[in-house]
């Protein structure tokens, strides 16, 4: 069944999926098309069932179809599904989150994380009066124009980074940098003095693979944008509510003035969020003169999810430290099997295993790691029921659904993938 749905998609979407990733074209095969979800696992339209490491990307931190944010779901639900009109539920989770996040004091829901990234920029350039945004090579920030430049994640899999259809002079405006290289940064800033609105950075890398902040990287980042009239964006769409109950900026001590949120915060409906202290947002229309807007934007079914994910998760903080220990003992198992062999990098509970004998501490060092060694990966463990991220840019998320049963499987699997001497 599988199959025969992939040909039916394939005739009416492109590449048979509603986002590139999906379509398993770094690894080679068919996408799974998914019946069903429960806890940790997938199944799929064949009856098949996985482990699941990708969590849909991120917002499942505790796990698919949860009771609470379901019965959640089912509760708002009953009340209607949109209104158009504001509603309880999207002020409580805006709450919420400015009560957990630092710096945090007023945010705008959006439906997406490429909707709460674009219209940050827009409010950066607003307050600076500046054009010109600073991005890092392989930091991925959603489809905008002025993101999709050296862009990771879907778009670094398929070696569009500079994707067709984005004007020269939106690209122009955007200016790369080095992941984990403060003088790349340091070098623009300087050569475009006055010019530069924001840098925006994933504060923990997650799109090149992971790959984590080198000691210094983001107060320096920090400081930089200080110096130079810049505001700092940290992009939490993946870390948010993920690192901390406060995300990566709670996580590093280091406060941006904007930020970007999504995954999590819409418990697995669509939802994102961008916000900053009350006085940068004060210029978001109706307040003030920066339009942003959305028909769905604070949806109450999505609120209602968004909430039930985040209270949870605010009310039983001992997540936090079972889904890091999961993701740590994950890392440790993996890098044994693999000595020599790949790096296996980890922050929080987001680890990626690069097929590559350095370590992985920027872009380059990624792209350097082996496409066909994690194809064969990926596929050993599909077929022996574990649902990988179908990219070696991507990263695995664990979530509090995963337990012992699922840590020494996954191992048990990666140690025979290891020993059937299929690795280069
Ligand atoms: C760091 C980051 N920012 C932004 C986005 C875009 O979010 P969305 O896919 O909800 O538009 C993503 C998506 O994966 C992301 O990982």
């Amino acid at each position: 069944m599988n199959e025969s749905l992939f040909r039916r998609a394939e005739l009416v979407l492109p590449g048979g999926v509603n986002s590139p990733v999906r379509a398993f074209k770094a690894v080679g095969g068919i996408p799974k098309f998914i019946s069903h979800a429960e806890g940790c696992r997938l199944t799929d339209v064949d009856g098949v069932s996985y482990v699941d490491y990708v969590g849909s990307w991120g917002p499942m931190i505790l796990g698919h179809n949860h009771r609470v944010i379901r019965e959640a779901v089912e509760l708002a639900a009953a009340k209607g599904l949109s209104y158009g009109a504001p509603c309880r539920a999207e002020v409580e989770l805006a709450e919420l989150m400015t009560s957990l996040v630092p710096g945090l004091e007023m945010l705008r829901m959006t439906s997406s994380g490429t909707e709460a990234v674009m219209s940050a920029l827009r409010v950066a350039r607003y307050v600076t009066g500046r054009c010109k945004l600073i991005k890092f090579e392989g930091c991925y920030h959603g489809h905008s124009d002025a993101m999709l430049v050296k862009a990771g994640s879907g778009a670094l899999t398929l070696g569009t980074a500079d994707s067709g259809g984005v004007p020269e002079s939106a690209a122009a405006l955007t200016l790369s940098a080095n992941y984990n290289d403060l003088g790349s940064v340091e070098k623009l800033l300087d050569a475009n003095r006055g010019e530069v609105a924001a840098v925006i950075v994933e504060p923990a890398a997650a799109n090149m693979g992971v790959v984590a902040p080198a000691a210094g990287f983001l107060k320096g980042l920090r400081e930089l944008c200080s110096i130079h009239g810049t505001l700092l964006i940290f992009d939490e769409v993946i870390t948010g509510f993920r690192l901390s109950p406060g995300g990566a900026a709670e996580k590093y001590a280091v406060t941006p003035d904007l930020y970007a949120f999504g995954k999590i915060i819409g418990g697995g409906l669509p939802a994102g969020a961008f916000g900053a202290s009350r006085e940068i947002m004060s210029c978001v229309a109706p307040l003030g003169e920066v339009y942003q807007a959305g028909t769905l934007s604070g949806n109450p079914i999505a609120m209602a999810a968004g909430l039930a994910q985040l209270r949870y998760l605010a009310e039983h903080r001992e997540v936090y430290g079972y889904i890091d220990a999961y993701a740590e003992k994950l890392a440790r198992g993996l890098a044994e099997i693999f000595r020599g062999k790949a790096a296996v990098n980890r922050v929080g509970s987001l680890l990626t295993v690069f097929f590559t004998s350095r370590s992985v501490d920027s872009y380059s060092a990624a792209k350097a790691s082996s496409a066909e060694d994690y194809a064969a990966f990926f596929h050993a463990m599909l077929d022996c029921g574990f649902y990988l991220p179908p990219s070696r840019f991507e990263a695995w998320f664990a979530g509090a659904a995963h337990g012992e049963f699922e840590l020494s499987a996954t191992l048990e699997a990666a140690q025979r993938f290891a020993r059937s001497g299929a690795l280069r």
